[in-house]
């Protein structure tokens, strides 16, 4: 019998398999017309602590087009409410785990402290709320679009990277997350814009420092600001555990 699966470089290959295999987490291409709910758990809430299960008129998320006739998932919110995220990934992501993650988002109209993708601590939020956000959070200009982050018992968000942006214009971020060990300062994340890899103000190409306490998960979509109306289309999110399982959606 010519069976051979025990020969060393057949071993070797089933060894290294399971941890380099590709696998797509979560997809949501609003171009297939699937319901906006693929993306996850439906978080909306009106004003704070107010948080209703359903879309409703004057706060939704839903399959639809952009104001040019372009499929996208429509987030609105009237003013006065805070947010119409979903939340991907729900208590699902894993330590010592890289997420590539590749978001194509349009803002209708930017302005100051709305945040549009946050990476946020579910457990121990007392310790660490938001390890990762993309917020608009310059008082210089409302269109400068801010990368954060917050180290544990920081409560304060310190930005890595800065970007201005205009309204009505559809751009592809992509970003790599390792989780690292639960607290520990071994986690990291990288930031591309559409397609091309970002230096953050250090110069390096990366944040390095605590990205998860307990849990933490993506959220996407639009959170705070809450002073005005939005309306932001968000085109395509995909996420996976390897960067060619995102690179139509991130552009990398
Ligand atoms: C934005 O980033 C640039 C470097 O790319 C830096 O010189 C500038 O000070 C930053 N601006 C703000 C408002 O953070
Ligand atoms: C940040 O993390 C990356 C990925 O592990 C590593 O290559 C890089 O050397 C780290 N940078 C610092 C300053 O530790």
């Amino acid at each position: 019998m010519h069976f051979h699966l025990f020969r060393p470089e057949v071993l070797v290959f089933f060894i290294v398999l399971p941890r380099t295999f590709s696998k797509t987490l979560m997809s949501y291409p609003a171009s297939s017309s699937d319901p906006a709910s693929n993306l996850g758990y439906l978080n909306l809430e009106k004003t704070k602590g107010e948080r209703p299960k359903a879309n409703s008129a004057d706060l939704y998320i839903k399959t639809a087009t952009d104001p040019s006739g372009v499929p996208a998932a429509h987030f609105h919110r009237k003013k006065g409410y805070r947010r119409a995220e979903y939340h991907s990934l729900f208590y699902a992501t894993e330590y010592d785990t890289t997420y590539y993650i590749g978001y194509q988002v349009m803002i209708r109209k930017i302005r100051h402290n709305l945040v549009i993708f946050q990476w946020k601590e579910l457990v121990e939020q007392s310790t660490q709320l938001i390890p990762l956000n993309l917020e608009f959070s310059s008082e210089h200009n409302e269109r400068i679009l801010t990368f954060n982050h917050e180290a544990p018992n920081s409560h304060t968000r310190t930005t890595f990277w800065n970007r201005t942006l205009e309204d009505g214009v559809k751009y592809s971020i992509g970003m790599a997350i390792h989780t690292g060990t639960p607290g520990g300062e071994d986690g990291w994340a990288q930031l591309y814009w559409d397609g091309k890899p970002q230096k953050m103000l250090d110069g390096t190409h990366f944040i390095n420092g605590t990205m998860v306490s307990s849990q933490a998960d993506p959220k996407f979509g639009a959170y705070r600001a809450e002073e005005f109306e939005m309306d932001t289309y968000v085109y395509s999110v995909k996420i996976g555990t390897m960067s060619g399982d995102v690179k139509d959606v991130a552009g990398w």
